[in-house]
């Protein structure tokens, strides 16, 4: 651990929550699963929506204040054992000289997407402190009164090129499975400069107090193997090497990677994500036993509460009580997601017991 990172010895007993979460991360024994949601600070909490009827998301993560109010509200209403930070991942873009806007309901729409080697030459080199200095500070914040670690994190580059590339919300992200094809050179520079930006900003937020990481690739599993293992695996590897120095545990996501887990988890990450794709079992055997996080469908929150419970005994007894499992949903929570289900599900997790098999 670095002397920024929260040694486990420091962590007070005052709150069971409090150390939970690292431990598995690290696959150290637990008292019980701990539990966080990707995207659970957001719409499905109303005062979240209060809040947001003033400022919007990028005011919040320009206001330390505000930013770390929000992020703790998750942790206040539904007894998560973590908290993560408050920001999106195209936060880190002003910093890089690239205008955008997070439209709502639709997300990120980038002004004048990035199309030649000239345009990535455009970009400005990163520099934490300018770029998203109160996202810091807010930071310290979090940290002076949270109960639970929080975590920071940062788009993965492949994730971060299909905006910059794309311009936008897309299904496929067409235009950056072109480009990383047809401007080879190009391409790897984008790569180089994302790599580089994403180990200073997650550096950054490690320096401030963040007690672990993760990097969101969420939109990776568009790729085939073949096209990840020569374009974007030697790019993770990179960013695992940077990010591996600092010390705290580190959280590798994407969405629809059954099929990538392997190459993923060679890439790097303590903690591998796993959606609701594959059986949890599968999915750990797949990636060498390597703690993993996950792995709930979020839209069954939607549905009767029967069908979550059933699903998560079922998720919970594939983890079979070994060290090694963070309970997640497979992506974020949806924004129609009822708060109390959310509550109600953590409570599960927390009083489930595995019988053995
Ligand atoms: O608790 C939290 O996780 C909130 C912090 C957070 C946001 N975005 C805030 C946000 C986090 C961790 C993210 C990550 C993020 N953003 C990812 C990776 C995780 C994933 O879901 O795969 C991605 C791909 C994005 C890009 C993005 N931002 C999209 C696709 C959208 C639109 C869809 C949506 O959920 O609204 C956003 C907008 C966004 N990011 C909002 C919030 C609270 C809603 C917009 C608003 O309130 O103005």
């Amino acid at each position: 651990m670095s002397s920024n990172a929260a040694p486990l010895a420091e962590v007070t007993a005052a709150d069971p929550r409090t150390d939970r979460y690292l431990r598995a991360a690290l696959s150290l024994p637990v008292d019980v699963t701990p539990v966080w949601f990707m995207r659970q600070a957001g719409r499905s909490l109303p005062e979240f929506r209060a809040i947001r009827e003033h400022a919007s998301l990028v005011e919040i993560t320009r206001d330390p204040a505000l930013c770390a109010e929000v992020t703790l509200q998750p942790v206040r209403r539904l007894g998560v054992d973590a908290a993560i930070l408050f920001a999106d991942i195209t936060t880190p873009f002003s910093g890089l000289g690239v205008d955008f806007e997070i439209r709502p309901s639709v997300g990120p729409v980038i002004e004048r997407p990035i199309a030649s080697q000239a345009d990535v030459e455009r970009l400005r080199p990163f520099e934490p402190r300018e770029a998203v200095g109160p996202l810091l500070e807010a930071i310290r914040l979090i940290r002076a009164e949270s109960p639970v670690p929080l975590i920071g994190f940062a788009g993965a580059p492949f994730t971060l090129a299909c905006y910059l590339i794309d311009g936008g919300p897309s299904r496929e992200f067409p235009k950056t499975r072109l480009f990383m094809h047809e401007q080879p050179a190009a391409w790897d520079s984008l790569m180089e400069r994302l790599v580089d930006a994403t180990v200073a900003y997650l550096s950054a937020q490690v320096v401030a107090g963040a007690q672990a990481v993760q990097v969101f690739d969420s939109w990776v599993g568009g790729l085939g193997p073949f096209d990840y293992r020569r374009s974007v695996m030697p790019w993770m590897r990179r960013l695992w090497e940077g990010i591996g120095r600092l010390g705290v545990p580190t959280t590798h996501f994407g969405v629809g990677t059954a099929g990538l887990l392997r190459l993923q988890a060679q890439a790097g990450g303590d903690v591998i994500g796993l959606d609701w794709r594959i059986a949890l079992d599968e999915g750990r055997a797949l990636v060498g036993d390597r703690p993993v996080q996950g792995n709930l469908d979020p839209a069954l929150l939607l549905g009767p509460w029967e069908v979550v419970e059933a699903t998560t005994r079922w998720i919970l007894n594939l983890a079979a009580g070994r060290p090694g499992h963070v309970f997640n949903l497979g992506h974020g929570v949806l924004p129609e997601t009822d708060a109390d289900v959310l509550r109600r599900l953590v409570d599960l997790v927390h009083t489930h017991r595995f019988k053995g098999a």
